[in-house]
């Protein structure tokens, strides 16, 4: 029996739904149940009446299903897949930073550890991070962990924007040179790209798009090609939506860590009901508080 059909048998048996993230690989995203962005994906899991979550993403993703869901089993197949830019917040500097400016807000975007969220006001992803700062009262924020994702929103704020020196290696392997190649190869194409680029990238950008913003963003719009300054299996995904319209890769963006989880893997997950995603029932109220805030914004691209 192919893993595929294992895994359909599985998920009914255990009530289990299967999410998946836009930079998932192909086949895993073929049999997912819902594939998305960070805020959909959340969105899903908070929703979502299975018993099971098998959450074929990033660990901070899974930790936040898990949060939102603290009764239910939540699986993480692979638990090496792990953001490194998340892990680039420390909640103890993060502490140190919030002594010095104790009148700021705290913004984390959800790429933290569960830890950071705690020690936070309110979570933001991609898709929201401008409508969640500017719903803030203060007018001073401390922003984690993604420096370029910082700036890029303080482009549209009076308020002030302490930036977390973070980043995501990914995104910085989208260099200007590589954009600026690919628009002379093909110079019909719109270029879109993910607010975790660099500043000199999103100058360049036709529009800055969460990974489901992206898609909006195509539907809407009457142009036939696209490049796409994002993670590579996001062309998966496009393609998939619209067969009729090019998409363009950048050479090198790739997140390694989110092509850990597989078909077999998931399976195993499935199989075993392991591994479970555990987190102190203690920190997981803790971090709940701003992931409810943040979802009660909604999306905002
Ligand atoms: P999205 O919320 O746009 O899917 O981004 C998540 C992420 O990790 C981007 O690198
Ligand atoms: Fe983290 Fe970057 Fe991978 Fe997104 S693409 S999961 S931010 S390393």
């Amino acid at each position: 029996m192919q893993p595929q059909e294992r895994i359909l048998e599985l998920k009914k048996e255990r009530n289990a739904v299967i999410l998946a993230h836009n930079y998932q690989l192909p086949e895993v995203q073929d049999i997912a149940d819902f594939v998305g962005d960070s805020l959909g994906l959340a969105v899903q899991a908070s929703q979502s009446e299975a018993d099971v979550i098998v959450f074929c993403g990033v660990d901070f993703m899974a930790e936040s299903a898990k949060i939102l869901n603290p009764e239910k089993i939540v699986l993480h197949p692979e638990t090496k897949s792990c953001c490194p830019m998340a892990a680039m917040c420390e909640p103890s500097s993060l502490r140190m930073l919030k002594n010095d400016f104790p009148r700021a807000s705290v913004v984390a975007y959800v790429n933290t550890t569960a830890e950071c969220k705690a020690e936070s006001d309110i979570c933001c992803t991609s898709s929201n991070a401008i409508k969640v700062v500017n719903s803030l009262e203060s007018d001073l924020i401390i922003f984690l962990p993604d420096e370029n994702l910082a700036n890029y929103v303080q482009r549209f704020t009076n308020k002030s924007i302490i930036p977390w020196p973070g980043y995501c290696p990914t995104h910085e392997a989208i260099t200007l040179e590589k954009i600026e190649n690919l628009k002379d190869k093909h110079p019909l194409a719109l270029v879109i790209v993910h607010p975790e680029c660099r500043p000199e990238v999103i100058d360049i950008a036709d529009a800055v798009r969460s990974t489901e913003g992206m898609l909006n963003f195509i539907r809407e719009s009457d142009a036939e090609e696209f490049i796409i300054g994002t993670e590579k299996d996001m062309l998966y995904r496009l393609s998939k939506e619209f067969p009729d319209k090019t998409f363009y890769d950048v050479p090198g963006a790739v997140c390694p860590t989110m092509k850990l989880i597989t078909l077999d893997n998931v399976l195993a997950a499935l199989e075993s009901l392991s591994p479970k995603v555990t987190l102190s029932p203690e920190l997981m109220d803790k971090a709940r508080t701003p992931l409810d805030r943040m979802m009660a914004i909604g999306r905002g691209d």
